[in-house]
């Protein structure tokens, strides 16, 4: 199969989430890569924005037509291996020594400031169309922080984000290089992914919340303890709850996560 089939870069669009699913919907076979560098409606996880200035983050979806090869429980491997993709993508072409982007349950791109904070670099959104018994589709959506300055970082958000470009000591990072070095390792983690394999070893081991305190937002209520791992089978945040022990949570978000 070609990889991508289809691919556009956009200038300006609302979403490239919105793109693809419409070109999933109209047809268009998989694996569909939709590119733009400015959004005016980019949408993150649990309904927020994602907002980054032009050209200063790059900002792709990629449509999958998964079909029967992968099983609605399954699902949330799509963004783990985008989320994979990603940050080994962004090591190479910032020059980083391995681990310094991890992941932030469950699909955060983080790096670890030297305080052992946790600076969010990129973000995953993950919108799959079941039927049945199979993932009829599914677009995932990744956006990194690449060439932007920290002294232009929003106010409110600058002590919790960084960018590759502040990662590599101020090297400017070319948009473009990421995005053949991302697709050059998503095509064989997919492929992977399709002949049965998911590489739940690297996505457990980049998990940065593992060991760490960590606070989760539930919606009506949240979980508070220290998180022991994450499950490869469910993609369960395992956590063991001050309240009620060893709890298993398959969603919800991470709004603190320190060291013990
Ligand atoms: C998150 O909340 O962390 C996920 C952010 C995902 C943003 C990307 S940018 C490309 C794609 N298009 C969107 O509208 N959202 C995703």
């Amino acid at each position: 199969m070609a990889f991508p089939s289809r691919m556009e870069h956009f200038s300006a669009v609302d979403s490239t989430q919105r793109v693809v699913r419409e070109w999933l919907e109209s047809g268009t076979n998989e694996v569909a890569v939709a590119v733009a560098d400015y959004q005016t409606a980019g949408r993150g996880r649990q309904g927020r924005e994602w907002m980054t200035p032009p050209k200063k983050g790059l900002l792709v979806s990629v449509g999958f037509k998964p079909s029967e090869f992968i099983t609605p429980k399954h699902a949330w491997r799509l963004p783990a291996i985008v989320a994979l993709a990603m940050r080994d993508a962004s090591e190479e072409v910032a020059g980083l020594r391995d681990g310094t982007v991890a992941l932030k349950w469950p699909n955060d791109l983080v790096a670890e400031g030297a305080d052992g904070s946790l600076r969010k670099v990129g973000g995953v959104l993950g919108e799959s169309v079941m039927s049945g018994r199979r993932v009829k589709s599914a677009v995932v959506g990744v956006g990194i922080n690449t060439d932007w300055k920290a002294a232009d970082f929003p106010w409110a958000l600058s002590p919790s984000m960084t960018s590759l470009r502040e990662l590599a000591g101020r090297r400017p990072i070319d948009n473009d290089q990421l995005l053949d070095a991302f697709l050059a390792r998503l095509e064989p983690r997919y492929e992977a992914l399709l002949g049965g394999t998911f590489d739940a070893g690297g996505w457990s081991t980049a998990q940065r919340t593992t060991g760490r305190h960590v606070v989760v937002d539930m919606g009506v209520t949240s979980v508070a303890g220290k998180a022991t791992g994450v499950d490869p089978e469910s993609g369960a945040l395992l956590v063991n709850d001050e309240v009620t022990g060893e709890t298993s949570l398959d969603s919800g978000e991470v709004i603190r996560c320190r060291v013990l």
